[in-house]
């Protein structure tokens, strides 16, 4: 018999600490920073960001997130035999913070690694996570996005630090005789890994370059809108489905201007597409499923509808799932 993974549970976790727009632009006037409410809204969409506290780590933001989503799937984490966090701001340089989740957790002895695929990094932890569950390597696994923006940010570059945000979110992924996750479709070019990087690393017990993000906002803008496009249209085909099948699109939350452009490109009413980026800015690999989370929560996103989840970031990577719930 075929094994396919369905997603049974749902969590995201917000650091407490919420910061307006209001209150950004007043943090960064102090340092001379100058920036607006309404050009952060215009341009982006963006109302609010939440920040971690200096004595949080991934894994602690990601273990809110996991708990959440374990209580919704009625599954104890003993049961967990697979977990893949997608993450740029691990807490170390190694382990894994998929280790440390683990053992937070109170589980041992299952696979647990991270994906380091940026913004799409949900997307790429959801497919390989559902290669191991149809290939009978795992049964129930945590995959989980989580993020501490805040660490890698540069709060002088007015163009980058008012976009981003902290957060996690978390599936529960099991195996099951019915779909499920219908198709997955992913992407990397290389060749654009200067259009939004941290150019730093640690060598010699220094850090050397620029641990802080770079990048060129417009470039990422077209890049992205056209990539979404075509991975949507490549998904829905793998699975038979058009793009009139679709009940939710739960993009990147990113930027909502790529949000609407990329509806528009499908065809989408907007109002089919799930919308966070306003109070949770770009939480990068953490967006996607905080948003399917608070989607599922409220009671839009209900069991046996059709999900589209689409990310994009630095690499340039991109890609999406197609998930029945
Ligand atoms: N406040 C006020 N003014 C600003 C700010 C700010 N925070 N930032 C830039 N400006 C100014 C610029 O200096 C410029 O002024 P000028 O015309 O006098 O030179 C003007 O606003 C316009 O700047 P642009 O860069 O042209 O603004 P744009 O409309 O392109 O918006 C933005 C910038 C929001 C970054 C947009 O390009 C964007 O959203 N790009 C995609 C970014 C994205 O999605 N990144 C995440 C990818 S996911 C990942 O992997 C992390």
């Amino acid at each position: 018999m075929k094994l396919y993974s369905r997603i049974t549970g749902t969590g995201s976790f917000l650091p407490p600490r919420r910061l307006s727009n209001a209150d950004l632009v007043a943090e960064l006037a102090a340092n001379g920073v100058e920036t607006s409410d309404d050009w952060i809204v215009e341009r982006t969409g963006i109302r609010a960001r939440h920040f971690a506290a200096a004595d949080v780590c991934c894994s602690d933001l990601a273990l809110q997130a996991c708990t959440h989503a374990l209580q919704a799937a009625g599954v104890v984490a003993a049961d967990i035999d697979l977990i893949i966090v997608a993450t740029s701001t691990p807490d170390m340089v190694f382990p894994s913070t998929a280790c440390i989740l683990q053992h937070k957790l109170g589980a041992s002895g299952g696979a647990a690694f991270d994906v380091q695929a940026v913004c799409s990094g949900f997307v790429y932890a959801v497919s390989i996570a559902d290669a191991l569950i149809q290939n009978g390597s795992a049964g129930k696994a945590l995959v989980v996005g989580a993020e501490i923006f805040s660490r890698i940010l540069d709060f002088s570059d007015r163009t980058t630090c008012v976009l981003f945000g902290d957060g996690a979110g978390a599936v529960v992924l099991e195996a099951s005789e019915s779909p499920g996750v219908l198709a997955t479709d992913l992407h990397a070019d290389g060749k654009h890994v200067g259009i939004l990087c941290v150019p730093g690393s640690v060598s010699g017990g220094k850090v050397v370059g620029e641990p802080l993000l770079k990048m060129d906002g417009q470039a990422v803008f077209k890049l992205a809108v056209g990539v979404l496009e075509q991975s949507a249209r490549a998904v829905l085909e793998k699975a038979g489905k058009a793009t009139t099948d679709i009940d939710w699109l739960i993009p990147h939350q990113a930027n909502i201007r790529i949000m609407q452009s990329t509806a528009k490109r499908l065809r989408l009413p907007f109002d089919r597409v799930i919308v966070t980026v306003d109070q949770h800015g770009n939480t990068s690999a953490a967006s996607i499923p905080m948003a399917l989370d608070s989607a599922v929560r409220s009671g839009k996103v209900k069991p046996g509808q059709l999900v589209l989840l689409e990310g994009v970031g630095g690499g340039f990577t991109w890609g999406s799932v197609l998930v029945t719930m």
